[in-house]
């Protein structure tokens, strides 16, 4: 059962041409969700390395980085050389899982794994032990400001359930359509670190949304069977 919940502000959603303000303005969350996207492995482009070097000298918090890219084994490093804390790669993007999950912990960064909301949390079975973390797309990945998939809900609890059978626990990470009204049903269903991009930047006081969502999560926590 997750004891804590951290919640990590997607700056996708943010004012790009007020970047630093924006950072300074979540200051309470836990992590800052950074979103690369490369207009092939989902139909968007977002922001690279440069971008994430202008980010972590402007925050003191940890740097999560979602990489949808479709050649993650050639990248990776780049983005821990450019500071990264936590790299997710996406399942779909790889054939060489284990290799990268090895690469990102050599480098002292937490490693994770994303899977789109059409890929069975079945296909970590043989990787799970490795993870620090599983990030669940609770959308199809590409867009902020989705529509939050109800059978990511099932999906969670499948993962809770196969972590449980091999004595694990990685931070389970969701993102896409997550606010105070989404986020009890999947804290409830094993998730503890919640991305939300519209629902915070969105937000006219952002702390008072960080708050919010960090309150209705640890609600839906209470309530895990
Ligand atoms: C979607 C990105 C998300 C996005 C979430 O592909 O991975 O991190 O910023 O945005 P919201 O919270 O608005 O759904
Ligand atoms: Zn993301």
């Amino acid at each position: 059962m997750p004891e804590e919940i951290k919640i990590a502000p997607s700056v996708l959603s943010a004012d790009f041409a007020r970047l630093g303000a924006e950072l300074a303005d979540v200051a309470t969350a836990d992590y800052v969700h950074y979103d690369v996207m490369d207009g092939h492995f989902v139909p968007n482009l977002s922001f690279g390395l440069d971008i994430l070097r202008a980010v972590k000298a402007s925050t003191d918090l940890p740097v999560d980085v979602h990489l949808m890219i479709t050649n993650p084994d050639e990248m990776v490093e780049k983005y821990l050389d450019a500071g990264a804390d936590l790299v997710s790669f996406h399942y779909e993007a790889t054939a060489h899982a284990n290799r990268l999950v090895s690469l990102i912990k050599d480098r002292g960064a937490k490693a994770s794994i994303a899977l789109n909301p059409a890929t069975p949390v079945s296909m970590l079975e043989s990787i799970l032990d490795d993870l620090d973390m599983v990030l669940v797309m609770t959308v199809n990945p590409g867009f902020g400001g989705q529509k939050f998939i109800e059978s990511s809900v099932r999906k969670l609890r499948q993962l809770r359930r196969m972590c449980d059978e091999h004595g694990v626990s990685p931070l389970v990470e969701v993102d896409g359509g997550i606010s105070a009204k989404t986020v009890a049903k999947v804290t409830a269903a094993g998730a503890n670190v919640l991305v939300a991009g519209s629902a915070v930047f969105g937000a006219a006081d952002r702390g008072a949304a960080i708050a919010d969502i960090r309150r209705a999560g640890l609600a839906g926590v209470s309530k895990t069977a």
